[in-house]
């Protein structure tokens, strides 16, 4: 059996992972692995199986949507997905299968993990801190081997090994700002990434270029963001994490913003978790009462170096992935 395992990592967690995956699959089938960006959609027909997965940005980030959404129809192709996330993945897995569906993927399970969460504003350490830890990536190797087993037998028949498609989640307790219907202009929870030039060393630098997700920068054009000159798309924050000199920033006031609204509902990430914990699900690693609340991450550089509260393990740079004509 061929299997690929691509994957989308915006800060380490899910390449770190998918690596154990692709160990597991390895001891029992031939494995390739890659950035999905680096993936010829066209060529995902010649495997038997392939791996999808990201970090949950509310569901997939919107360049592994992009991704799937690029792939020519199936026919039934075996797939699984697998995503890293900070506790509230919930819609993920209900909407990312149904993604994989709508482009006739036939998906034979699905694995999510805790993982560290670095971004602007949330409390450090942070509930999920420690993970993945030497459990999670045990069980991430064995996910890989099963979904082999699993495709084999699905292969020869078994099709009654496929779980059920979860149910759409509703929606959360609480309304984000930014997500409220017609309010598209409001600020984000993790705020919204503004640009000053004067500040920007480019040429010499161009890691935000290289490492933009979205391919929403391009300084040799003036091209900064998603709405004009601010950006505010998925929230992602890379560029103004990985700036060295402030250059990409979100003002004071739209940090406050996000900090506020974070602790007003940190009661839902705790029930959230609790409730994780009692099933069996969540192994915590940081007491509760010793989440940084008040110690957030406030990641703002602007002495030229490189991050240092929560390095990222950049992506290297490699081209942007360009969806395939329809
Ligand atoms: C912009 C942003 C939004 C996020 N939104 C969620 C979320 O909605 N639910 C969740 O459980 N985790 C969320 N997280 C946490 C990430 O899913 C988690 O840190 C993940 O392990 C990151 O994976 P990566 O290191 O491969 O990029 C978010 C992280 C970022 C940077």
């Amino acid at each position: 059996m061929k299997v690929l395992v691509a994957y989308f990592s915006q800060t380490g967690n899910t390449k770190f992972m998918a690596e154990k995956i692709a160990e597991g699959v390895s001891q029992v089938a031939e494995c390739d692995l890659m950035d999905i960006r680096d993936v010829d959609v066209r060529q995902i027909r010649t495997y038997d199986l392939i791996g999808v997965g990201g970090p949950a940005i509310g569901a997939e980030a919107d360049i592994v949507k992009r991704f799937v959404y690029s792939i020519p129809l199936v026919g039934g192709q075996m797939a699984f997905l697998f995503n890293t996330h900070g506790s509230l993945p919930r819609r993920y897995f209900p909407e990312a299968i149904r993604r994989m569906k709508d482009r006739e993927f036939n998906v034979i399970g699905w694995m999510g993990f805790y993982a560290s969460v670095g971004i602007q504003c949330f409390p450090s350490p942070y509930y999920t801190d420690g993970h993945p830890d030497d459990q999670d990536i045990a069980d991430a190797i064995q996910f890989g081997k099963d979904m082999v087993d699993r495709a084999e037998r699905v292969a020869n028949g078994a099709v009654e090994l496929i779980p059920e498609v979860p149910p759409l989640e509703p929606p959360k307790p609480y309304s984000l700002p930014h997500t409220a219907k017609g309010n598209e202009d409001a600020v984000g929870i993790h705020g919204d990434r503004h640009y000053d030039p004067s500040k920007c060393l480019y040429p010499k630098c161009h890691i935000c270029m290289d490492n933009c997700p979205e391919g929403f920068i391009d300084h040799s054009k003036g091209e900064f963001g998603s709405h004009g000159t601010i950006c505010k798309t998925n929230e992602c924050c890379l560029c103004e994490q990985l700036c060295p000199t402030g250059a990409i920033y979100i003002p004071d006031d739209e940090i406050q913003f996000g900090l506020n609204f974070l602790k007003e509902h940190h009661d839902f990430f705790e029930a959230t978790l609790a409730q994780e914990e009692a099933e069996g699900k969540f192994r915590r690693l940081v007491p509760v009462d010793q989440v940084g609340w008040d110690t957030p991450q406030i990641m703002r550089r602007d002495n030229g170096e490189l991050p240092k509260v929560k390095p990222l393990r950049i992506n290297k740079p490699n081209k942007t992935f360009k969806p395939s004509e329809k």
